[in-house]
């Protein structure tokens, strides 16, 4: 388990961060640490020359300082509209554009979903593929090496996977082996509505394959015009772009093309300084991430 080793100054700042592996040798500019093979999170390391390393099991924040970088990465707090905004959840499929360094898909894959991605340069994927597996999350997120726009027409005919709300009940109607639970599934079931419409949903041909789409690339809109077809009904679009232009003309396609619940925000956000002078609005520059737009598939 790659585990990350942190020296702080006296503020409890951290100075240092290094993802190191149990039983290795690791050489920082304060010194050699040796890395016990049963390293927990909650342990202090010292380097050979006396300075301590506190230990930290590696989550999600972490991904965005410590994948190696290729496209640009999709900050925390963007991350985290991106997820609320759609509400990513467990057994969810998502099509992802493009990977970059792979942030937004990890974090995504992180909440649950099952993820395909697509990065058109071949060697940009290869690191998104190690930076998943360093994620831990190889079995959920399939790289694509590959430009999302050659392959949409196969895109829109893949089998349609389960979602949020659809898992569960297929989850629970499949490992039903006992007769009480199978007979207050089927209550649940035929309660909810006809029985025979509840089948003949299941089997629609006319819903898409995925339950989120998310795209961070200058062709986006190219594949928003293909977004009532590639998504179920219901499911949500986000299109992130730091420029004006590519967004408006996304929020255009996406209005063309008859998605709802159109919104587009700016994702900016300031840091408070609290000092013994007083509290106020970090002086560091503004923080423009870019524009998020969000859709929705009815
Ligand atoms: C800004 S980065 C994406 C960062 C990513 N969201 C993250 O969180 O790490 C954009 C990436 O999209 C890729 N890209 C651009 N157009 C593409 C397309 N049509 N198909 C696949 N990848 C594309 C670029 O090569 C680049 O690596």
């Amino acid at each position: 388990m790659t585990v990350l080793v942190i020296h702080e100054d006296e503020d409890g700042n951290s100075v240092r961060e290094f993802l190191v592996e149990p039983g290795e040798e690791f050489g920082t500019d304060l010194g050699v640490l040796e890395v016990p093979e049963d390293i927990q999170p909650g342990e202090t390391l010292e380097t050979h020359l006396g300075t301590e390393f506190r230990v930290r099991r590696l989550r999600g924040p972490d991904l965005f300082h410590h994948f190696e970088r290729t496209g640009a990465p999709m900050v925390p707090r963007d991350v985290g509209l991106v997820i609320g905004e759609t509400g990513v959840c467990q057994g969810d499929r998502v099509l992802d554009a493009g990977t970059g360094t792979g942030v937004l898909a990890a974090s995504m894959a992180r909440a649950g979903a099952t993820v395909t991605t697509y990065e058109r340069d071949p060697e940009f994927a290869e690191v998104a593929r190690e930076n998943m597996a360093l994620a831990n999350v190889a079995e959920s997120v399939e790289v694509r090496a590959g430009n999302v726009l050659e392959d949409l027409d196969e895109l829109v005919s893949s089998e349609t996977g389960p979602n949020c709300g659809v898992e569960s009940d297929e989850s629970e109607r499949e490992s039903d082996t006992d007769a009480e639970t199978d007979s207050k599934t089927k209550t649940e079931t035929e309660t909810d509505g006809d029985a025979e419409t509840n089948a003949d949903a299941d089997t629609a041909t006319d819903d898409g394959s995925f339950d989120v789409l998310t795209l961070d690339t200058g062709d986006a809109a190219s594949v928003v015009e293909r977004a009532p077809e590639l998504l179920v009904k219901g499911g949500f679009l986000a299109v992130y772009s730091p420029f004006i232009e590519s967004t408006r003309e996304v929020v255009a396609t996406a209005r063309d093309v008859g998605l709802s619940e159109i919104t587009t925000r700016e994702t900016i956000q300031r840091e408070m300084d609290f000092d013994d002078r007083g509290s106020r609005p970090s002086t560091a520059p503004v923080g423009h991430t870019g524009y998020l737009t969000i859709a929705r598939n009815d």
